[in-house]
C-alpha cells in the first residue's frame, strides 16, 4: 500500500527520490540514459536524444488505492495543476471508476466490391475459419488467454465493405498483434474469395477500450465557494455548445494523459487521435468531461478511450520508461487506463478551477517567469529573487531578468 507524499513540491530533487524510495517506488538503477546504440535500434537515422522533464503528480486516490503519477512534459504548470487537483479530490474521497472495458479493434477494408451482400454473408459464414487463422497467426496471445474475440461486417458504400475485428491484446497496446491477425485473415479471404483488400490495420478509435470515472467535490473546499461549482458547470455546458472551446478544454484533459503516456512509453498519438475522434463521435466535437452541480456538490465525469499498454514497444527497453512503471507500481493495462482517465479529469478540473477563479495567468506566470529567469542566466541561488522581481514588476521578459541580474551583481 502506497502512502501520501506530503509537500512533495517543496522537496529537493534528491529528497523527492528519497520519498519515493521509502515506499519502494523509485529505483536508482533505472535512473540513467540508455546508450545511443539502443536508440539507434529503436528509430531510424538516430543522431541524439531529446530531453523532456519527468516529474511526479502525487496522491491520486482511485477506488481507494493511492497512486503517484509519473508525467513527462515540456509545459510548466501541467504537473502542478494535476497535483493540486489530486490533493483537492483526495480530500473529497478520491476518484471513482464507474466502468471500464478493454477490447481493441482492427479493420480489413475490401475495395471494388461488386456484390457487398455476397461478400458480407461469406465473411459472416467463416467465423470459425477466421478464428482458426487468428490462432495460427498469433499462437502466443491466444495461449495466454487473449486474441480473436469476434467481428462484424458493414457495407460502407462506394464499393467498400469493412470487417471490424475485436481482439483481446491482454496488457499490450497490441498494434502488432492486431495487424498480424488482420493480415493473416485478409490473405486468406483474398485467396479464397478473390476479394480485393485495400488495407488491414488497427483502428485508433478504440470505442471498446473506454474508461468512465467520476469525482464529487464539496465546493466549500474551493475558492469562491458560493459560485465556483456553478461556474465550472457553466464552463462544461459552454464546451458542449462551442467546439472552439471544447477543443481547448480537451487539450487540457490531454495535457495530463499525454504526459503519462509519454512517461510510460505509450504511443501518445494513438491515444490523442482516439480521444479526439471519440469526442466527435456524435457528429459535433464535444468535451471529454462533464461537470454539473447536484445537491450543491460539484460532480465531474470523464469518458475516454484509452487503448494503451503496460508491455511491449519500448517498455522493456528504456530505463526511464521502466522507472515510470516502477513509480506507478502497476502492471495491468486496465490499471493504467484507470489512472490515465483520472489524471485527465484532474487536469481538466485544475484548468477549469483556475480559469473560473484567478484566470490562467496567475498560476502560469510564476512558472513562466522561472523559465525566463533561467534563460537570462539566473542561478540556483538567485532564481527565486529574479522570479519575484519579474512577477512584481509585471514584466516577464528576458531583458528585464538580465537587467535585474546585472543590478544585483553590482
Ligand atoms: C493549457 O495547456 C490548457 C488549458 O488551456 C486548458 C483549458 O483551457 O481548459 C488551460
Amino acid at each position: 500500500m502506497s502512502k501520501l507524499l506530503k509537500n512533495f513540491y517543496k522537496k529537493t530533487i534528491d529528497e523527492r527520490k528519497e520519498a519515493l524510495s521509502e515506499i519502494n517506488l523509485y529505483d536508482a538503477s533505472l535512473d540513467y540514459k540508455a546508450d545511443d546504440i539502443v536508440f539507434d535500434h529503436l528509430i531510424e537515422n538516430f543522431i541524439t536524444t531529446y530531453e523532456v522533464g519527468l516529474g511526479v503528480a502525487p496522491d491520486f486516490l482511485i477506488d481507494g488505492q493511492l497512486y503517484h503519477v509519473p508525467m513527462a512534459t515540456e509545459e510548466p504548470s501541467v504537473i502542478a495543476g494535476a497535483a493540486h487537483a489530486a490533493k483537492i479530490i483526495y480530500r473529497n474521497g478520491g476518484f471513482i471508476i464507474d466502468s471500464i472495458k478493454r477490447t481493441m479493434l482492427g479493420q480489413i477494408i475490401f475495395k471494388n466490391v461488386e456484390n457487398p451482400d455476397r461478400l458480407m454473408s461469406y465473411l459472416n459464414d467463416h467465423k470459425d475459419t477466421f478464428k482458426d487463422i487468428a490462432y495460427k497467426a498469433h499462437k502466443q496471445i491466444h495461449d495466454l488467454g487473449g486474441g480473436f474475440i469476434d467481428f462484424k461486417v458493414e457495407n460502407k458504400g462506394e464499393g467498400f465493405v469493412c470487417l471490424y475485428l475485436k481482439v483481446n491484446t491482454l496488457d499490450a497496446m497490441g498494434a502488432n498483434t492486431i495487424n498480424t491477425i488482420l493480415e493473416a485473415i485478409s490473405e486468406f479471404v483474398t485467396l479464397d474469395y478473390k476479394a480485393e483488400v485495400l488495407m488491414s490495420i488497427l483502428s485508433n478509435l478504440a470505442v471498446d477500450a473506454v474508461v468512465k470515472a467520476s469525482v464529487k467535490i464539496n465546493p466549500s473546499h474551493l475558492k469562491n465557494s458560493d459560485v465556483v461549482h456553478h461556474d465550472i458547470a457553466a464552463a462544461s455546458t459552454y464546451a458542449h455548445i462551442d467546439p472552439y472551446r471544447a477543443t481547448t478544454h480537451n487539450k487540457g484533459v490531454m495535457n495530463g494523459i499525454s504526459a503519462l503516456m509519454l512517461a510510460t512509453g505509450n504511443d501518445t498519438r494513438s491515444i490523442e487521435a482516439g480521444a479526439h475522434a471519440y469526442a466527435a463521435i456524435s457528429g459535433q466535437y464535444q468535451p471529454l468531461t462533464k461537470w454539473y452541480v447536484q445537491d450543491n456538490f460539484l460532480i465531474g465525469e470523464i469518458e475516454i478511450p484509452l487503448a494503451l499498454g503496460t508491455v511491449g514497444g519500448s517498455m522493456g527497453i528504456l530505463p526511464k520508461v521502466k522507472l515510470s512503471h516502477k513509480i506507478l507500481g502497476i502492471q495491468k493495462a486496465t490499471d493504467l487506463m484507470k489512472v490515465a482517465a483520472c489524471l485527465g479529469l484532474a487536469q481538466n478540473f485544475a484548468a477549469l478551477y483556475a480559469l473560473t477563479t484567478d484566470g490562467i495567468n496567475k498560476g502560469h506566470m510564476r512558472l513562466h517567469a522561472r523559465n525566463v529567469a533561467f534563460e537570462a542566466g539566473a542561478s540556483q541561488s538567485n532564481i527565486q529573487e529574479v522570479v519575484h522581481h519579474l512577477v512584481s514588476t509585471k514584466n516577464i521578459t528576458v531583458d528585464n531578468a538580465k537587467d535585474y541580474l546585472k543590478s544585483i551583481k553590482k
